[in-house]
């Protein structure tokens, strides 16, 4: 009896989660799996070249749902997702992360009664105000399966009330991408190109709204950029976001000639998995990035006052800054002044979790047919 999974992906960093699921999938020999693509990011920088890069076929479906305000691009996402779900009929969906495309999709299913997985279930930031946070919340009430990466994940769950029995701890299938595309990435000629093979260097990522939507903080985050680049130089691959709003408030040029910096598109995965693997220190509001530097064991300073992924804290290579320049150069300037720490690596993170998650599905679809 063959399974049909739909697995659906919308954003950059739904990519790396969906591509080891897929694959698992298919190693297992008892699924359909399907890919469907919403459309949320669609340059290829922020999508077409992840595909590819992850060995992810064409999407089954692609619902182009595009840019919009976040209720629209929801709805657009349900409108178009429930279509494809009342055509294809599926044994189970599979939803991966926080961003908008996760819960429009979760909240199709369920209302249609098929049985919802949500990979990366029980992080929280306890900050609401992330839609990101309402997005994971809501998303795991409606699912049947909670597929957990970290200890916080199974204790916020346990809190809520949400049953044992629909909670799986399986590890990190964003590290699973990581393990399988690392070799391929050392091959990429990114350092070279950049002429920082031999010298330090930090890597910076700002793309969340409480940074940079507003003047104030953007032209902080600048700053920071500027004062970073006298400890060091700067590679920061700029979010499409980002350099929309640098733009609109005439705070791009400023960037983009200031000495030691470098501002770069967005950059397809394996190159910059190259260039985090090698960095001295990574300065992100990113949530993936925490855990991928966590991994790697790579500093990482989180521009952020809370995080859903503590385990990265626990551990010790990540650490929550305020978004003040002097504050953020002084804690760069001593972690690239230590000697190479070594850190734990958070269990299960181990580069099976799809494999686990593909054998927790197998099991629970047999018992329900
Ligand atoms: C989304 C996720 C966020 C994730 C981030 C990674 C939600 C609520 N947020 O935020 O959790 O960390 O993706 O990138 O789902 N744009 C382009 N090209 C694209 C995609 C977006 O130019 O391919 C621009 C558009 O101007 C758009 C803006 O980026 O308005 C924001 O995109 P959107 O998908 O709404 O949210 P992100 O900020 O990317």
């Amino acid at each position: 009896m063959s399974y049909k999974i739909l697995s659906v992906a919308g954003a950059r960093p739904n990519f790396m989660k969906i591509a080891p699921v897929h694959q698992a999938l298919e190693a297992e020999g008892t699924f359909d799996s399907r890919i469907v693509h919403t459309g949320q990011h669609y340059d290829d920088e922020m999508s077409g070249v992840f595909l590819r890069q992850l060995g992810l076929p064409d999407p089954h479906a692609h619902l182009g749902v595009g840019s919009g305000s976040h209720a629209q691009q929801t709805a657009r996402v349900m409108t178009s997702f429930e279509q494809v779900m009342i055509e294809e009929e599926p044994d189970a969906v599979l939803v991966v992360g926080d961003v908008n495309s996760t819960l429009a999709a979760a909240l199709v299913a369920a209302k249609l009664h098929v049985p919802v997985g949500h990979v990366e279930a029980g992080l929280r930031s306890f900050d609401e105000r992330m839609p990101e946070e309402i997005n994971r919340k809501l998303t795991d009430q409606l699912a049947d399966w909670l597929f957990v990466t970290e200890q916080s994940g199974l204790e916020n769950l346990e809190r809520e009330g949400v049953a044992d029995e629909r909670v799986f701890f399986v590890g990190n299938v964003m590290i699973d991408s990581l393990v399988r595309c690392r070799e391929k990435a050392r091959k990429r000629p990114v350092l070279d190109e950049l002429g920082i093979e031999d010298s330090p260097y930090v890597v910076m990522t700002m793309h969340r709204p409480s940074n940079v939507d507003e003047r104030e903080a953007l032209e902080t985050v600048v700053r920071v950029i500027e004062n970073l680049a006298s400890e060091a130089k700067v590679v920061f691959p700029m979010h499409p976001r980002t350099r929309a709003n640098l733009r609109s408030h005439d705070l791009l040029d400023r960037v983009l000639s200031s000495p030691g910096v470098e501002i770069l598109e967005p950059l397809g995965y394996l190159d910059f998995l190259r260039l985090l693997e090698s960095a001295n220190l990574v300065v992100t509001d990113s949530g993936g990035i925490q855990e991928e530097t966590t991994f790697l064991q790579v500093p990482c300073l989180t521009v952020r006052e809370n995080t859903e992924r503590p385990v990265t804290v626990e551990v010790g290579t990540n650490e929550l800054v305020p978004l003040e320049p002097k504050r953020i150069v002084s804690r760069a300037r001593r972690l690239m002044q230590e000697e190479n720490r070594s850190y734990e690596t958070p269990p299960l993170w181990d580069g099976k979790a799809a494999t686990r998650i593909a054998e927790v599905l197998r099991e629970e679809l047999d018992q329900s047919s």
